[in-house]
């Protein structure tokens, strides 16, 4: 009986826990009168001077950014691990708010927009994306829950992100459950669920398309078609890309170059090589490996 006792008294103590978590507040909220996003983006995002640092950083993520990206632009942003890339897209998408300086939005600060309405219309795939171990179809779905049983809209979404050659392959097509924790379940490979997470960002109806080293996984041929399509399916729309490989980089209009959280040069893929800076430098170093 002590033991018992003991143990709910042990216990209780993580039920504090939980309840401190429900009381937890989002830092991030839109403001009272907030401004409806605008559609379709005119002007374009500026980055004035931002800086970040994470909560329990101790060192600036970003620092001194300053740069604009244009609506209906496609912009590259490369730049060695650690640089700050992830970063500038979090603050982009407004997961967090600049330390200092600001990000504006068609000359408004993105922190007056309704924040829902950043939501719907920034399609973000991180690097880090999460595999589910529920049906290919719902897999997709996540990007949109609202558009869970719209069949044919997911369908839609994977044929762009040439996830729908993987959903062919699976026993039970888009009702397959992946993963390993069930039985039945299919396992993918890393690049098979890429082109599945991919296929989320399509299920928006977003105005900004952001994929964040989605590609890691797979081989250049399948990276190139992946980049190549999101070019294609973008268009009009304004977009980022970040990859290691020039041949997806190249693409962009205009390339960033990010050195220890700040923009070193940018400019297309023949202004940043003749500028023989550090993009010449690794380019050659890449070119160089495959000769
Ligand atoms: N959640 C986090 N908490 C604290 N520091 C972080 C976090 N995420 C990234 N950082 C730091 O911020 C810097 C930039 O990281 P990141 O934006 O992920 O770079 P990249 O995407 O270019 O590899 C790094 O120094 C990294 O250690
Ligand atoms: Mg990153």
């Amino acid at each position: 009986m002590l033991t018992g006792f003991s143990q709910v008294a042990g216990q209780a103590l993580y039920l504090d826990d939980l309840f401190s978590f429900f009381e937890l507040k989002p830092h991030i909220v839109s403001p009272p009168d907030a401004r409806p996003f605008p559609s379709p983006i005119r002007q374009g995002f500026v980055f004035e001077d931002v800086g970040f640092r994470y909560p329990n950083g101790e060192r600036w993520a970003v620092r001194h950014l300053d740069f604009t990206l244009k609506a209906g632009e496609v912009l590259a942003l490369v730049g060695e691990n650690g640089a700050g890339k992830t970063t500038l897209v979090k603050l982009l998408a407004r997961l967090y708010d600049p330390t200092e300086g600001r990000i504006l939005l068609d000359g408004h600060d993105l922190r007056a927009y309704d924040l829902d309405g950043i939501r719907a219309n920034l399609g973000v795939i991180f690097q880090d994306f999460v595999r589910y171990d529920l049906t290919a179809a719902e897999n997709i779905a996540v990007g949109r829950m609202a558009l869970a049983d719209d069949r044919p809209r997911i369908e839609a979404a994977a044929a762009r992100s040439l996830a729908d050659d993987v959903v062919r392959r699976l026993p039970a097509g888009y009702d397959q459950v992946l993963g390993r924790r069930f039985r039945g379940a299919v396992d993918l490979s890393g690049g098979e669920w890429q082109k599945l997470a991919i296929a989320r960002a399509y299920m928006r109806d977003a105005q900004v398309v952001i994929l964040d080293e989605p590609t890691a996984a797979l081989d250049a041929r399948a990276e190139f078609e992946v980049f190549q399509r999101f070019k294609k399916l973008i268009l009009g729309k304004t977009g980022i890309i970040i990859s290691h490989r020039f041949s997806s980089v190249r693409m962009a209009d205009r390339i960033l170059v990010l050195v220890d959280g700040t923009v070193e040069a940018s400019g297309t893929h023949e202004e940043l090589l003749a500028q023989h800076g550090r993009y010449a430098e690794l380019f050659e170093l890449q070119a160089a490996g495959y000769r």
